[in-house]
């Protein structure tokens, strides 16, 4: 379906060169995204927490050309390995921001944790390049709303990954038609503004247990969500936490939180391990991590709350409050679980930013 709103509708303007830069972040999923229709909208809602230290910086360069044509630059170098996916996200997005098949683009990128670190790039690095392109419109029409510019990024962002849609903005972030959040939709990410303070400074460490490259790539799994004999009861389970979600998210019930958030965690490897073909992304360390986590914090009665993304590496969220206790657990025990005893600090964040030099 093509949706009309989003249709750059000023063509002819004419471009000149320029150049445009933003910065924007990871995040990580509470209810997890996996399982998508036609069009990159998802079979199910979800929300995240935007992250701040995880982020990925890009510039676009951009002129006036008869033939189109882009080229990719990580840390300075050309990457032809990483053209076929942003070339399928500009045939995606063309018909809502045509003027990029006249332009000849240089997109320059670095990312801020190591590309060899398991975690996923394309949330930061496809929202970083759809809020270039929007500001490449804004170029063309000045009088475009701020609303309605993270609007669009956060639309475009959705086409080329679907996670990268809720980068766009900052804290808490939904993504997908649901009946517990006002105003979500398929299409974009929404923020959510009512979460209990505690939520606003959440800790994120990400324990690298492994930095290699995924077996399964989310695109393959997602589309192992078709004919999964349990889809259905997940879709609902899905919208169902999402409801709970958000009354602890609002009263800030953190062992509620923790309840939904590691169970979601859980099931969606467990959607990996029922679908056919099956797979596992968990490794031993990724057990053992999990199993010492809930040790300490029956122990110490925290509130450390373990998540996974579709990868073997563990993300340990907890209060600010408990970093103190949180960081002598990471130091002490769970580091040895870590290929080379890697882990990144990472916290809740403010969302996208120009850069404006
Ligand atoms: C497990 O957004 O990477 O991280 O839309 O195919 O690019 P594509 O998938 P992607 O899937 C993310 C899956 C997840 C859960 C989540 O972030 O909600």
């Amino acid at each position: 379906m093509v949706e009309e709103r989003y249709i750059f509708n000023q063509q002819g303007k004419e471009i000149k060169r320029g150049e445009v830069t933003w910065k924007s972040p990871s995040n990580i999923a509470l209810v997890k995204y996996w399982g998508k229709k036609q069009n990159q909208i998802p079979a199910n809602p979800s929300i995240s927490f935007t992250l701040n230290n995880c982020h990925t910086l890009t510039t676009v360069k951009y002129e006036q050309a008869a033939e189109p044509s882009f080229m990719v630059f990580v840390d300075g170098k050309r990457e032809e390995g990483f053209e076929p996916k942003i070339a399928t996200f500009f045939k995606r997005i063309a018909q809502y921001v045509p003027f990029v098949n006249a332009l000849k683009l240089e997109i320059h990128t670095k990312n801020t944790f190591p590309h060899s670190s398991g975690i996923a790039s394309s949330a930061s690095g496809l929202s970083a390049l759809a809020l270039c392109v929007v500001s490449i419109e804004k170029a063309l029409t000045p009088s475009m709303k701020a609303s309605y510019f993270k609007e669009k990024a956060s639309f475009l962002a959705r086409l080329g990954s679907g996670s990268a849609c809720r980068s766009i903005y900052p804290e808490l972030v939904v993504w997908g038609d649901n009946k517990s959040f006002e105003g979500s939709s398929d299409i974009v990410a929404v923020p959510f503004k009512g979460a209990h303070q505690v939520f606003k400074d959440f800790q994120d460490t990400i324990l690298l247990v492994d930095k290699g490259q995924k077996v399964v790539s989310s695109t393959v799994g997602h589309n192992l969500m078709h004919n999964h004999p349990f889809s259905e009861q997940r879709f609902a389970q899905a919208h169902d936490n999402m409801e709970r979600l958000k009354l602890a998210l609002e009263e800030g019930d953190l062992k509620t939180f923790t309840k939904i958030v590691e169970s979601e965690a859980l099931t969606l490897h467990a959607m990996m391990m029922t679908s056919n073909p099956y797979f596992i992304l968990m490794k031993p360390n990724t057990l053992n991590i999990i199993e010492k986590v809930w040790e300490y914090r029956e122990k110490h009665q925290l509130n450390l709350t373990i998540t996974l993304d579709a990868g073997a590496n563990v993300h340990l969220l907890y209060p600010k409050n408990e970093a103190e206790q949180a960081m002598q657990l990471i130091k002490g025990t769970l580091v040895d679980f870590c290929e080379n005893k890697g882990y990144i600090c990472d916290e809740v964040g403010i969302g996208s930013e120009e850069i404006v030099n």
